[in-house]
Order: C-alpha cells, then sequence, then structure tokens
C-alpha cells in the first residue's frame, strides 16, 4: 500500500514538473521577419569606415617604417583604425545585418518509461529535434547574408581592414631585436671614422678638460642610429686600469663608450668624477634611467644598477689633435636582446 501511494506520489510529481515546464518554457515558433530593412547606404558607410580603418593601419606601418620615433602619430594612428574598426562593426551589426527574433525550438519529453529513449529513425545519431536545428543554422546563416546587397563591396573592405590592421599589428615585430632586421646591429664605427659634436664640428682632444663629459657621432652618419652616439669623457691618464689589450684605447686619458644604456637602452647622459677622491667614488658613466653605473676607468664595467652587461668601449687615437675611433666597439651596442647575449 506504501509502495502504492509512494508510486502515486512520484507521477504527480512528474506531471506537476512537466506542466510547469510547459508554461514557462518559449513556444516551438519561429519568426523570420527581417525586422530591419536592406539599407544600402548603411552599407556604403560601413565599407567606408572599414577602408578608412585600412588607411589608418597602413599609415601606423609607413610611420613606424620611415619615423620610428613618433610614438604620438604611432599611437594615433592605430587608434584611430581601431576605433574606425569598431564604428564599422556597430554599425552592420545594427544596420545591415538582419536582425530577427528567434524563439528555440524545445524537443519533445521522452517518454520516463521509454529507457531506449525516442526513437527518431535516423541512423547517424542525430534526433529529429537535433536535425531540425542543424536545418534551423544553415537557413539562419544563409538568411544572414541575403539582405545584405553589396556583399562584394563589404567583403573588400573587410578583407582590406583585416590586412591593414594586421599590418599594424605585426609591424613592431621588427624590434624585437637585432636578430630580426639587423637594425639595431649596424654601427658606423670603423678604424679612422672622426668624431663629431652634434653639429658635425670634429671633436678635438685639447677642448676636453679631465672630468668634462661630451655627447660626440660618427662622422657623416645617421645620428638616430643606435650605435652611433658615443659618450666621451676624460680622466687623469694615471688613474686608468684598462685591460691589457686595451691599454692604448684612451689616449691621454680620453675616453669613448656607448651612450646606449645595455639595461633597456636609455641614453646616458651623467658623468661621475670625484673632486675629492679620497671620500668619493670614482669616476663612472651612470645611466638616469634606472641608474646603472659604468667604471671607465676599467673599460667600462657596471659597477651598480639593473644592467648586466660592460658599456662597449670605442678604441679612440688623436690625428691631427681631433679624434678618431681606432677600430669597432669592444661589444655589441644595446640592451642584451638576440645575438646580443650570445655574443657574450
Ligand atoms: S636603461 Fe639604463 S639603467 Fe635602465
Amino acid at each position: 500500500m506504501r509502495s502504492r501511494i509512494a508510486a502515486g506520489f512520484a507521477w504527480l510529481w512528474r506531471y506537476a514538473l512537466a506542466a510547469l515546464i510547459l508554461r514557462y518554457s518559449k513556444k516551438r515558433t519561429l519568426r523570420r521577419d527581417r525586422e530591419i530593412p536592406a539599407s544600402p547606404r548603411a552599407e556604403t558607410w560601413t565599407a567606408a569606415l572599414l577602408f578608412g580603418a585600412a588607411l589608418a593601419g597602413l599609415a601606423f606601418v609607413a610611420i613606424y617604417a620611415f619615423d620610428d620615433a613618433n610614438t604620438q602619430l604611432l599611437g594615433l594612428s592605430i587608434a584611430v583604425a581601431l576605433a574606425l574598426a569598431a564604428a564599422a562593426l556597430i554599425l552592420a551589426a545594427s544596420l545591415v545585418v538582419p536582425q530577427e527574433t528567434l524563439e528555440e525550438p524545445r524537443p519533445p519529453f521522452a517518454d520516463p518509461d521509454d529507457v531506449d529513449g525516442p526513437k527518431t529513425g535516423l541512423s547517424d545519431g542525430f534526433s529529429a529535434h537535433q536535425q531540425e536545428g542543424v536545418e534551423e543554422a544553415a537557413l539562419t546563416l544563409r538568411e544572414g547574408v541575403d539582405g545584405v546587397t553589396r556583399r562584394r563591396l563589404l567583403k573588400a573592405a573587410g578583407g582590406a581592414a583585416g590586412i591593414g590592421i594586421g599590418a599594424a599589428a605585426l609591424a613592431p615585430l621588427a624590434s624585437l631585436g637585432p636578430a630580426v632586421g639587423d637594425r639595431l646591429g649596424a654601427s658606423p664605427w670603423k678604424d679612422g671614422v672622426r668624431l663629431v659634436e652634434e653639429n658635425g664640428v670634429p671633436v678635438k682632444a685639447a677642448d676636453l678638460e679631465v672630468g668634462s663629459f661630451l655627447t660626440a657621432f660618427a662622422q657623416g652618419a645617421d645620428k638616430e642610429q643606435l650605435a652611433t652616439s658615443l659618450a666621451v669623457v676624460r680622466v687623469k691618464p694615471e688613474e686608468l686600469e684598462l685591460p691589457e689589450d686595451r691599454v692604448d684605447w684612451a689616449p691621454e686619458g680620453i675616453l669613448a663608450f656607448s651612450k646606449i644604456c645595455t639595461h633597456a637602452q636609455c641614453a646616458i647622459s651623467l658623468f661621475r668624477y670625484p673632486l675629492f677622491a679620497e671620500r668619493s667614488p670614482g669616476p663612472a658613466l651612470v645611466c638616469p634611467c634606472h641608474y646603472s653605473t659604468f667604471n671607465v676607468l676599467d673599460g667600462g664595467e657596471r659597477i651598480f644598477g639593473p644592467a648586466v652587461r660592460a658599456l662597449p668601449q670605442l678604441p679612440l687615437r688623436i690625428e691631427d689633435g681631433f679624434l678618431v675611433a681606432a677600430g669597432p666597439f669592444s661589444g655589441a651596442v644595446g640592451a642584451s636582446w638576440g645575438r646580443v647575449k650570445e655574443e657574450e
């Protein structure tokens, strides 16, 4: 008797639950009315915005290639490209792509007593309902483009925007290090290249006093090139502790180092020269970014800060009173990326 009552309650519970689900579930109706009519004008605007995004993306690449120091223009061009692409997508979603209200069909309830599940008559494992869903999805996809009248134009504009923005995204890969493009490895310094000041005037050895600091460049070289700039300093010759193979690299106590910090490539702009040697640390070049400090007396070894490599030193000689390179740098210029590390 008890089991009959329990079975009766179970039956009642199942059918009450089914009634609830039926009451609150969406109906199996499907409406396919296009709520927004085709708008050639919106399509033209979408295409125009996408072409604009493509142009802005290509502008980023051009600025990067020919004027990569102009970060404001780089930022502006990529921001415009992304904003135009976003505007095109919003416009397309609102006025170009057909808007539909779909009500998802629900499967019929299975018979709780049917342990084999619903009979579909299909052999590929899809139920009739699933098969119906696949067909509905295919229909939706087809109808999604049926209302678009300028499909070719939109495809071309979308492709152009993809190429432009994609190129802008990939262009900075060229900055990953000397292994890409070899731009960072190039150096104008070799035996006989004259040191000049920023205005192109050759550097006279006699003009440099002990304790002085001068920024110099390779004569005739592009000043934007990473390895061109030098930090030239003068110390007393008797202070020098250069390695044996560099003893003739500093005529009259004049030393030249790459001006590019080996930590993160800031320009080294500070020279510490002690006025009271007994109580002060020795002469050193200091990078103002994170205070990497390089001892000039022993050839640029790092004595403090986050840099892990010595500053590359340039051998000098004096010709007719003017400073001239006596060879290339002692090491690779720049931060410790790629080949710079390999060379150590
Ligand atoms: S860039 Fe010179 S210390 Fe960081």
